[in-house]
């Protein structure tokens, strides 16, 4: 896998525009250059933006593959993101604007968060939760998921946030990996205009997830609609979270924590079996995703931040939650889908109120596309000024749409590549310093040391070749929840001897300017012919034609080259699918790329098979093409999608 064809090239750049440069954080090298010249007092400089109740006696030990950062040091977190500001002149300023799908809405100060914040740390302490204790959070995404998660940080409990949108088996399996003491959750949410049964599902998961004593109920469904069957209480374990706040009291110290004390557990897919607890510590994760959150996004007092993600992802939790609130900055949090009630919901929500900043996925920014111009454009999006991505490579075409439709041409893009297990982003454009690239998510950070190896740890200039990680960070997992030996064999093994290199599983390019460009994960980089494809360039090639909204490649194995490619194609709405436009397609790949990328097979398909977290599983699209038996379909969105995928598949070929 060391050598990765660079096929695609994309020569178009956009220096940042002068007026946001002048008035940006960091419009500068000079980041870099001070990261460069001194890394630990770098980090040094970024950990005393936070307010610390210990100064630390150390800055980092690092013990490859183990790293401790800002030894001796004590905060805490909920300290970080809430008291602080109730001190200084954000104590009425919104921390967070919430609307609900259905419409309703709930602004939360500052002041209002310091409140409810310490009154459920003491509901946490009056339900026996200590330091240390883990605790689980299946909520719809609603202001009380910040607040339960800021009031385990208060207490020093490790919280364990399961996106709401998992199966009861799911929610189980991560209770019990985890020994959760207590479970919050709610009677219900709203999603597509219908009841997310939440509680049902906790009631579910809890029978078989001996450790939890405790569930709290967050009362989130209409009066009208509240029926006993969407919140049966247990006598004894099951407790309503607006009764035990009326009887908390409301004074609440926060917990001193290690800065290597954990803060969370987070769970995340990896290449088989059992999903890994991904366990981030207090010190260096308040770290990274406080100074990330201010360089990248660019953020000052009066910006309105909305991160689209849940906070049962990542995302979730570096740039809805703790990034904007560590920063005393305004966070918006929707429930819903952006399709609901209209496909502009997006863009109402923008609007309504006055977003300047947006953070989202290229899935998203697809489906955008595929909707078409008129709903954005509905809209006045006037407020915006800088635009994110996160969470796969995104394509040319999709930037360029997201930059010309969304951000009308004047807001920079940071393309910015992060993982679960990097806490915080890693690779990504400062929009104030950085010349920015469709499709590139430029260089790494300051403080971050990313480069390109070979599978013998040599490193690339120009080309190809494996992403990896030089150097500790702050925010970087410290191990996974149990099973320390799992988390040395994943991410410090790919280079024998060298357990001082992470290996995140992705493939990328380093072009002349010394810009990466991410080609996703290497198990999705196919070999034709003994050319190296990333199948990200392919799909890319596909959706810059017109016809197409979505396209995922995989690889099937061929007798002659090795693996052929096999292109799973969604067109955008009102096009006719044909032979014809098979053939064209064909031929566009080709003309754009090379005859070698050329899709064997294209098969056309209403939906590709995605994750609840939007990622399109090509693992089970590797299963159709190859003609297997479909693997695990149970973190689909839709499993329907991909049973009525392989018959299509299947008529087609006989
Ligand atoms: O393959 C990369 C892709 O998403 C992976 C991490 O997934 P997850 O832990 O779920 O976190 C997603 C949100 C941070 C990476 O290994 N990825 C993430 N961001 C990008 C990306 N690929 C390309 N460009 C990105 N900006």
């Amino acid at each position: 896998m060391e050598e990765i064809d660079a096929l695609l090239t994309e020569s178009r750049t956009f220096p940042p525009p002068p007026a946001f440069a002048a008035a940006a954080h960091g419009n500068t090298r000079d980041p870099w250059s001070r990261a460069d010249a001194d890394y630990e007092a770098y980090w040094a400089e970024q950990a005393r933006a936070l307010e610390w109740i210990t100064p630390w006696k150390q800055v980092l030990d690092w013990k490859p593959p183990h790293a401790q950062w800002f030894l001796g040091g004590q905060l805490n977190v909920a300290a970080n993101c809430v008291d602080r500001h109730v001190r200084g002149p954000a104590r009425n300023k919104a921390a967070i604007i919430w609307e609900g799908e259905p419409g309703d809405r709930r602004t939360l100060t500052y002041w209002d968060l310091f409140v409810e914040v310490r009154k459920f740390a003491n509901v946490l302490t009056s339900l026996g939760v200590h330091k240390g204790d883990r605790v689980g959070i299946y909520l719809p995404l609603i202001p009380e998921c910040a607040i339960a998660m800021l009031a385990c940080a208060r207490v020093g409990a490790i919280h364990s946030v399961v996106f709401g949108g998992f199966s009861p088996e799911s929610l189980r399996d991560r209770m019990n990996d985890a020994e959760a003491k207590v479970l919050i959750t709610a009677d219900g949410g709203y999603r597509r205009g219908q009841i997310v049964p939440l509680k049902r599902n906790a009631d579910k998961a809890l029978a078989e997830s001996p450790t939890v004593t405790h569930c709290v109920v967050v009362r989130r469904l209409a009066a009208g609609v509240v029926d006993d069957t969407f919140s049966q209480m247990q006598e004894g374990r099951d407790h309503w979270w607006h009764r035990l706040m009326e009887g908390a009291p409301a004074g609440h110290e926060p917990q001193p924590m290690d800065a290597e004390d954990p803060l969370f557990i987070l769970y995340t897919s990896g290449t088989t079996g059992k999903p890994k607890g991904i366990v981030h510590t207090t010190g260096g994760y308040l770290t990274g995703v406080a100074s990330s959150t201010k360089l990248v996004f660019d953020l000052k007092d009066d910006d309105v931040f909305w991160c689209t993600a849940d906070v049962g992802w990542i995302t979730g939790h570096s740039y809805l939650v703790y990034g904007p609130l560590a920063n005393g900055a305004t966070a918006v949090m929707y429930e819903g889908a952006p399709d609901w009630p209209e496909k502009d919901r997006f863009w109402s929500l923008c609007e309504k109120h006055g977003v300047t900043i947006l953070y989202t996925a290229p899935t998203a920014i697809r489906a955008f596309m595929k909707w078409g111009d008129a709903h954005p454009k509905k809209h006045d999006l006037s407020r915006l000024r800088l635009l994110g991505s996160v969470g796969e490579p995104i394509n040319p075409e999709a930037w360029m749409w997201y930059h010309e439709v969304i951000g009308g041409g004047r807001c920079p893009i940071v393309d910015t590549w992060w993982q679960t297990e990097t806490g915080s982003i890693m690779i990504a454009p400062l929009p104030g310093a950085t010349v920015t690239k469709p499709g590139s998510a430029t260089q790494a950070l300051p403080g971050y040391a990313v480069t390109l190896l070979d599978s013998a740890a040599k490193e690339i200039g120009i080309g190809g070749g494996l992403l990896a990680v030089t150097k500790p960070w702050p925010s970087m997992l410290r191990t996974l929840w149990r099973d320390d030996a799992r988390y040395v064999s994943t991410y410090f093994s790919k280079w024998d001897g060298r357990p001082d290199l992470y290996f995140p599983g992705d493939g990328a390019k380093r072009d002349a300017d010394n810009y990466l460009w991410i080609l996703g994960r290497v198990d999705d980089v196919l070999n034709v012919s003994g050319h190296r494809i990333g199948t990200m360039e392919v799909e890319s090639a596909l959706v810059e034609h017109p016809a197409v909204a979505e396209a995922a490649v995989v690889g099937r194995a061929h007798e002659l080259k090795g693996q052929a490619l096999c292109a799973f194609v969604t067109v955008r709405e009102g096009q006719l699918t044909s032979l014809a436009l098979r053939d064209e397609l064909r031929e566009f790949v080709a003309r754009k790329i090379g005859a070698l990328a050329r899709p064997d097979d294209i098969l056309f398909s209403a939906d590709l098979p995605k994750t609840r977290s939007g990622k399109i599983m090509r693992r089970l699209l590797r299963d159709i093409a190859e003609g297997r038996a479909l693997g695990d379909t149970t973190t689909l969105a839709d499993p329907s999608v991909v049973a009525g995928l392989k018959a299509q598949y299947e008529a087609q070929e006989s």
